[in-house]
């Protein structure tokens, strides 16, 4: 028996990396995935992989009109909203006296704001069909510490933990299960960036920060994107009844070291 049959699901972000590995896994437990990304013609091409269990949704998570049409498109083609994963996210790095205003506010525009009104909007829906839910929000290791060239995102997924608290404490009441995963460091197109501005702030060569921080995980290497899969899938599945504004970490032992 597939652990998702039946179910649809909504992932922002997923028109690439960790998202991108959510939906396919989810797609082959049986749900039907809305790859929601502000890269339509990502979003398009990733479902195109996935197969027919998979469509593309534009999605800007800072954007309420937004939200609120992709949560319908949702509603229109599968008869209601059964999972959100808030994986959308954007990274930026600056010493604490270089952090602009315009960096500050389009992280937490995108990672907290962006977050919190997706799963208000999934919520609402939710509650109105009355066959309760399940939200998953990526937080991170960095929400759990801060760190010096990081000061802003590390408080973006530090408020991800925070709010995966309060409505998974706030919405159980309705069936619908919050929960978060902190990955560690993770390969692919976003940590390609992540590199590269390490690179420009300590003076590394492009590739370094990647490779000491792979070589630093107890595990021995970096994860991968579906390193982390199977928690998305449990986390949805009715195996995690019982848990609730949990965040769980998913990093080779990264946050142990
Ligand atoms: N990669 C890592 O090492 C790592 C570690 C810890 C946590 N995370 C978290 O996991 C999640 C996924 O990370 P990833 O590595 O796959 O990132 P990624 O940068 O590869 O993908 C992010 C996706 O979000 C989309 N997006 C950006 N702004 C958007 C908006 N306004 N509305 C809708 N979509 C938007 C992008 O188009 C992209 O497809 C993020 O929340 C990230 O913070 C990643």
């Amino acid at each position: 028996m597939k652990r998702l049959e039946g179910k649809s699901a909504l992932i922002t972000g997923a028109a690439r990396g960790i998202g991108k590995a959510f939906a396919a896994r989810y797609a082959e437990e049986g749900a039907t995935v809305a790859i929601a990304d502000i890269n339509l013609e990502g979003a398009e091409s990733a479902a195109r992989e996935i197969g027919p269990n998979a469509y593309a949704v534009r999605l800007d998570v800072t954007d309420q009109a937004s939200i609120d049409r992709a949560i319908a498109v949702v509603e229109e083609r599968t008869g209601g909203l059964d999972i959100l994963v808030n994986n959308a996210a954007l990274f930026d790095l600056a010493p604490i006296v270089e952090i602009t205003r315009d960096s500050y506010q389009r992280l937490f525009d995108i990672n907290v704001a962006g977050t919190l009104f997706m799963m208000q909007a999934a919520a609402r829906s939710m509650i109105k069909r009355g066959k309760g839910g399940r939200i998953i929000n990526m937080a991170s290791q960095a929400g759990r510490r801060g760190e010096p060239l990081v000061g802003v995102y590390c408080a973006t997924k530090a408020a991800v933990i925070s709010l995966t608290q309060s409505a998974g404490l706030a919405l159980i009441k309705h069936g619908i299960n919050v929960n978060a995963i902190a990955p560690g460091v993770v390969d692919g197109e976003h940590w390609d960036g992540v590199d590269a501005l390490f690179a420009k702030y300590e003076g590394l060569e492009p590739g370094e920060k990647k490779a000491a921080v792979g070589a630093a995980v107890p595990f021995g290497r970096m994860g991968t994107a579906d390193d982390l899969a199977g928690m998305a899938v449990f986390l949805a599945s009715s195996e995690a009844d019982y848990i609730l504004a949990q965040t769980y970490n998913v990093d080779g032992g990264n946050w142990m070291s």
